[in-house]
Formats: structure tokens, C-alpha cells, sequence
């Protein structure tokens, strides 16, 4: 069954969507057919899979006639119009967008810490926050180790998360610069040419921003444990590549530096890089383009009694987007769940 599946990246000339495509291709996804769709403006450029480069069609209502697995990264709005429509065709779809993340009827999956919420898949499944996938792939091993009380996160995030608007930002504001022409802000709110934004999608009644209440709700959804209080202030940095994370944790029982280490060394998707003496921790230059979540700076927190503090560091549009998307679909075929059962279940 599993050769025979058509699959749909849905955004497909993106930042995110790009990526999608390399990594079915990277890792071999068995897909025997490959579409890709972005908006009307697209139509008929052409994105590279492989060696190989397909057309892009533009994504219309009758678009998922015959495709069995989508993956979406175009927003939002895209996502809560289209999705449905794909479910209701029959097709499986995981979306990368915020827009179904906490519906209840969408399991929220990073493949090493809860693959078996996707037992309960109706048809959409949610990648989760880019933030959010990298700190649970290190929260989960030591809730299980130590249980957890509270975290409290600082983020350093890459342009790319913005989308490869993002990324073109950077790029014209830092060549303006030097160029001595005063530089335009269209994506981030203010110039993120070396400067640091403490403002990460919109502000909410709380005060917090959207991006920080999404690592805190996401991440009790991912782990499955209320108990675990999270805080957040998300900061873009001009950064190409890769999210960084100072990481507070308050754990349950005693767990200190030296075991978290032990701990973590042996936890899937993870990579401890930690031996500050010789200059060894995880930066996003060396995290860009890799697969794995690196974590270092592993230290007790000598203010509390149960306290850690540590830096997590992935690439963005990798770990944090289209791999952990693409390892969904790989859990999906392996636990041969690439079917709808309820082409209702999301009609409106
Ligand atoms: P397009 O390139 O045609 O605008 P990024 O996150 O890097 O900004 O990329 C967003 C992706 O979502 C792009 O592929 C973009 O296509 C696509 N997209 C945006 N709006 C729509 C839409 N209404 N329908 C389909 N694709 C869309």
C-alpha cells in the first residue's frame, strides 16, 4: 500500500515547504507520486525534488481528488480552509500551522515523545510550534526521569521561522546597511538587522505573545501533563538558521547536571554537545541543516533546591518543521494510518 501513495506539499515554494519536498526525497519517503501547491502567483514555476524539479499547481478546492497524504505549510487561513477539504476528499493531511493545534480532534505529535496520540488521528494531525517540537524532544526524557513542576523559556529565533519573507528581510536590511540606505521594515514589526525583536507574532489580552502562549499550551498538550508549568518570551534574532533556547526546569525529585547528561545522551532525536572547556556547545550555525535537537550547557540551577538549566539548539525549518512533518508520515505508514475513517469529522 504504502508505494502507492500520492502526497501533496501544500505550500510548497516556502521556506518550510521547500524543505518538506528535500526531506521526502532525502529520506526516501515511499511516495509514488508528488504534487505541489502554493498560491495562483506560483502557478507554473517549478520547486526541485530530488533531482528532479515538479510544477507547481495552484491549490484549488477540488486539489486533493486522488491524494492520500498532504502536507501543509501556508499559514493559517490556508490551512482552515483547505484542510477539510482534503479530509473530505480522503486525504490524511499534517498540517504546520498553528490552526488546528489545539483542537482536540488533532492529535499535536513529535514522533520520539507522543507517537501513540496518533492512534486517535481523524484525518488532521498538527506539527507542532517550531519552538515548541525542539524544547518537549528534551522536556520529555526528564519529566519521565524526574517529573517536571516548571519550565521557564527564553528563545532566540531564526528569520527562517517568519518564512523565506524572513529570510529576504534579513538579507535586504543587513545590504542596505551597508549601503547606507536607511532599511524597510515589511515582515518584523522593527529592523531586525542587528537587533534582537522581543515580539513574536501578535500580543494577546495577557500581554504574552501569541508564539509564547503556543510553547506554553503546546507543550502540556505534546506531553500530555497539566502538571507542567511552562513560561515564555520568545525574542527573533537575526539569525538565518536555527532556534536557540535558554531553558529553566524545575523538576519534581532531584536530578542533577551529571545525570540529566547521562539522561539526555540516550534520548532519541537528541545530541548532547557539552564540554564548555573546549568550547563545545551547540550554536545554530552547527545545528543548520542537521536533524538532530542539541542540547548543552547542562548545569544544576543553584538557586533551587530541583533546578537545571540548559541551551537547546535545532534547526528551525528542519527538526522544528518539515523533518518533524515528514517523521509524522513516516509513523503514519508504519502504523498504516494513512486513511481517513471520517471524511466528516472536520466538515463545518
Ligand atoms: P506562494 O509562493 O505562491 O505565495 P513562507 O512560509 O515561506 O512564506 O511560504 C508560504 C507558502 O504558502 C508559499 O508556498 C505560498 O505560496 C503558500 N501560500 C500562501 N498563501 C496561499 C494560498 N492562499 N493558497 C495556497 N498557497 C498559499
Amino acid at each position: 500500500m504504502a508505494k502507492d501513495l500520492t502526497v501533496a506539499v501544500v505550500g510548497a515554494t516556502g521556506a518550510v515547504g521547500r524543505e518538506m519536498l528535500k526531506t521526502l526525497s532525502d529520506r526516501n519517503f515511499p511516495a509514488a507520486k508528488i504534487k505541489a501547491f502554493a498560491s495562483a502567483r506560483s502557478a507554473g514555476s517549478r520547486v526541485p525534488y530530488g533531482d528532479k524539479e515538479i510544477a507547481v499547481e495552484e491549490l484549488k478546492e477540488d486539489s486533493f481528488k486522488g491524494v492520500d497524504l498532504a502536507l501543509f505549510s501556508a499559514g493559517g487561513a490556508t490551512s482552515l480552509k483547505f484542510a477539510p477539504l482534503a479530509v473530505a476528499a480522503g486525504c490524511v493531511v499534517i498540517d504546520n500551522s498553528a490552526a488546528w493545534r489545539m483542537d482536540p480532534r488533532c492529535p499535536l505529535v513529535v514522533p520520539e515523545v507522543n507517537p501513540d496520540a496518533l492512534d486517535e488521528q481523524r484525518g488532521i494531525i498538527a506539527n507542532p510550534n517550531c519552538s515548541t517540537i525542539q524544547m518537549v524532544a528534551v522536556l520529555k526524557p526528564i519529566l519521565d526521569a524526574a517529573g517536571i513542576n516548571r519550565v521557564v523559556v527564553s528563545t532566540y529565533q531564526a528569520v527562517s521561522g517568519a518564512g523565506q519573507k524572513g529570510v529576504e528581510e534579513l538579507e535586504r536590511q543587513t545590504r542596505d546597511l551597508f549601503n547606507m540606505r536607511e532599511p524597510e521594515s515589511k515582515t518584523f514589526p522593527v529592523r531586525i538587522a542587528f537587533n534582537v525583536i522581543p515580539h513574536i507574532d501578535v500580543f494577546l489580552e495577557n500581554d504574552y505573545t501569541k508564539e509564547e502562549m503556543k510553547m506554553v499550551n503546546e507543550t502540556v498538550k505534546i506531553l500530555d501533563a497539566p502538571e507542567v508549568r511552562v513560561t515564555a518570551t520568545c525574542v527573533r534574532v537575526p539569525v538565518f538558521y536555527g532556534h536557540a533556547e535558554s531553558v529553566n526546569i524545575e523538576t519534581q525529585s532531584k536530578l542533577d547536571a551529571r545525570e540529566a547528561r547521562a539522561i539526555l545522551a540516550q534520548a532519541p532525536g537528541v545530541r548532547v554537545s557539552d564540554n564548555p572547556g573546549e568550547k563545545i556547545y551547540p550554536t545554530p550555525i552547527d545545528a543548520a541543516g542537521d536533524d538532530f535537537t542539541f542540547v548543552g550547557r547542562i548545569r544544576n540551577d543553584e538557586t533551587i533546591e530541583n533546578g537545571l538549566n540548559l541551551w537547546i539548539v535545532a534547526d528551525n525549518l528542519r527538526k522544528g518543521a518539515a523533518l518533524n512533518a515528514v517523521q509524522i508520515a513516516e509513523e503514519l505508514v508504519k502504523r498504516n494510518l494513512v486513511s481517513v475513517k471520517d471524511r466528516d469529522a472536520f466538515a463545518s
